[in-house]
């Protein structure tokens, strides 16, 4: 890996653990005012300092974010749909050369396998990978599920893996129950999932605890701290799974206490 690509990479995932926790805020890109970011210039610098980097489109990050922030972007640099539309109709919407000129440590897209689209999006994927690798960029691959994708194993290990044969050099995909184990094992990219939808608090915490056991390097986690009602006691809970390896119990306690 080259110098700059490994640099940037190591703004995201901690050298010292080995692990992230990246904090997802980009959700407005096709949901438009998602709950818990419908003022995201109010939301989220109380967040910012538990997170390694925040995965953020270029117009929130310009209207809502303090330049001087120390946070490092990650950038999504794919859309073009809504909520109401096909949402595999994506493309690339932001150019490495605005990544750049953000100071971005990353650049992320989603991936739609299985969808009408995913030819598409798998192209639009190794493009963008030949982009960053001129520039020292690292690409997260995001495995999109669409409306109607099954998030087993067996699907997310097939769309992990196309994103890493394309050249991402990191996945960011759903936690299944039932053989997360080996979707890792057949990706050989670090992970990260996403959190999905709000579930409970406590609930949420497990999931982290065992997507790290199951192999991922941490998390790139929207909704369930966001939308939590305790947005703070959250991504201190999470990054204590994440860096420090404590239990979910002392992770609930973490959450609780800071109430
Ligand atoms: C949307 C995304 C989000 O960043 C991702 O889903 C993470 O957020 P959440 O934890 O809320 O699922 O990529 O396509």
């Amino acid at each position: 890996m080259d110098w700059g690509l490994k640099n940037r990479l190591s703004k995201t995932i901690s050298p010292k653990t080995g692990k992230t926790v990246m904090l997802a805020v980009d959700h407005g890109y096709f949901q438009g005012p998602t709950t818990g970011l419908k003022n995201p210039k109010e939301d989220l610098p109380k967040l910012l300092p538990y997170a390694d980097s925040l995965f953020i489109t270029r117009g929130i990050l310009r209207n809502c974010i303090d330049a001087n922030t120390n946070v490092p972007i990650f950038l999504r640099v794919s859309g073009g749909t809504s909520i109401l539309g096909e949402l595999s109709n994506e493309d690339i919407t932001t150019s490495m050369k605005e990544a750049l000129r953000l100071n971005s440590v990353g650049v992320g897209m989603s991936v739609f396998v299985g969808a009408k689209n995913e030819d598409r999006t798998i192209s639009n994927l190794g493009r963008l990978v030949n982009e960053a690798e001129d520039v020292g960029m690292p690409v997260l691959a995001i495995t999109a599920v669409g409306k109607d994708m099954v998030r087993d194993a067996r699907y997310l290990g097939l769309a992990s893996r196309i994103c890493a044969e394309m050249g991402a050099h990191i996945v960011k995909t759903y936690y299944c129950e039932k053989d997360f184990d080996k979707v890792v094992e057949g990706c050989p990219v670090p992970i990260v999932i996403a959190g999905g939808k709000k579930i409970p608090e406590k609930d949420a915490l497990q999931m982290a605890s065992n997507a790290i056991r199951d192999g991922a390097v941490g998390v790139d986690m929207g909704r369930n701290i966001f939308q939590s009602d305790n947005p703070i006691g959250m991504i201190k809970a999470i990054n204590a799974i994440v860096h420090k390896n404590v239990s979910v119990k002392e992770a609930f306690d973490i959450y609780k206490n800071e109430k």
